[in-house]
């Protein structure tokens, strides 16, 4: 007697079926692989992006595979851009049920002591005012229909902090705020919003941040990681977004997903040196 799924199982479903959602950074790493996955579960995506050609490769290549995708220029820094993504998209579908504010910069890695005022305010207007936006006019399309799920990409750097990343840190720090205030707000309206929190992972930001390659980066990762596990991949993000974005999450609101095998509930400075002092 076989006990697995047969392809006309019930348990499988597509999680999205039916709901349009907007990819904010989409053409590339988290946010494509993201868009890739809500394409599979049955959602209509939207990749909103500043590298053209890569958001309209990812989109041919979804289409190509059966989904529904198409591209807009946004850049998440600009209200106009923001509101005429989700404006336009709401006028050709008709509804939008998921936005994943996403679109993020690392900026420069250096001291606290040598960063300038302009490097904090170009890794705000893309990571604090570009989420701010996204939950603005995403917020409004979603409050009159009484439901939408709107989730933020933060960092574990919003929840401890991190040596040479003061603007990306506090950044992100800020993205968890909004996210609570928002969920607070929002909630009354039926809409959720909720953050997701990637430990490292290795992506075109932080291959460029670092200077590191792919495996140099999966090696720190390794090496620091409290769960025996594989590197963490931008599809580990993109299956926690995808609970974030579905009904199975309906009474999740303002949370911030961790999703790093553990690693920011010890205290690995600690624990390492007391560790080896006791061995
Ligand atoms: N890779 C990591 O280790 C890591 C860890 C924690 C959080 N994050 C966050 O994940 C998100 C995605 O990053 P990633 O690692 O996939 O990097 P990535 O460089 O692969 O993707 C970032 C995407 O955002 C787009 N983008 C940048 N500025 C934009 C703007 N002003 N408007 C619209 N799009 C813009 C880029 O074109 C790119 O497609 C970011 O918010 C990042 O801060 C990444």
């Amino acid at each position: 007697m076989s006990f697995g799924p047969s392809s006309s199982s019930t348990l499988y479903k597509d999680m999205l079926e039916g709901k349009v959602a907007i990819v904010t950074g989409g053409a590339s790493g988290i946010g494509e692989s993201t868009a890739r996955l809500f394409a599979r579960h049955g959602a209509k995506v939207i990749i909103a992006d500043i590298q053209d050609e890569m958001g309209q490769e990812v989109c041919r290549e979804i289409v190509g595979d059966g989904g529904v995708a198409s591209y807009v220029h946004c850049d998440v820094s600009s209200e106009a851009d923001v509101q005429a993504a989700v404006e336009t998209n709401v006028r050709s579908h008709g509804r939008l049920d998921v936005m994943f504010n996403n679109a993020g910069t690392a900026g420069e890695y250096r001291s606290h002591l040598g960063f300038d005022r302009s490097d904090f305010e170009k890794v705000f207007a893309v990571n604090v005012i570009g989420v701010f936006l996204g939950i603005k006019h995403a917020g409004r399309a979603m409050a009159s229909t009484g439901r939408g799920s709107i989730i933020n990409t933060a960092s574990t750097v919003s929840v401890m902090a991190m040596r040479g990343l003061s603007p990306y840190g506090s950044s992100k720090h800020a993205v968890v705020g909004l996210t609570r205030d928002a969920a607070v707000e929002l909630g009354h309206y039926g809409v959720r919003v909720n953050c997701v929190s990637p430990h490292l992972l290795a992506s075109s930001m932080s291959r460029g941040s670092f200077g590191l390659d792919t495996r140099a980066v999966e090696e720190v990762t390794e090496k620091i990681s409290v769960l025996r596990a594989a590197a963490l991949k931008a599809q580990d993000i993109a299956e926690a977004v995808l609970y974030l974005a579905s009904d199975e999450s309906r009474y999740v609101n303002g949370h911030n997903l961790v999703v790093d095998g553990g690693y920011t509930t010890t205290n690995p400075s600690l624990g390492a040196h007391l560790f080896a002092s006791s061995s």
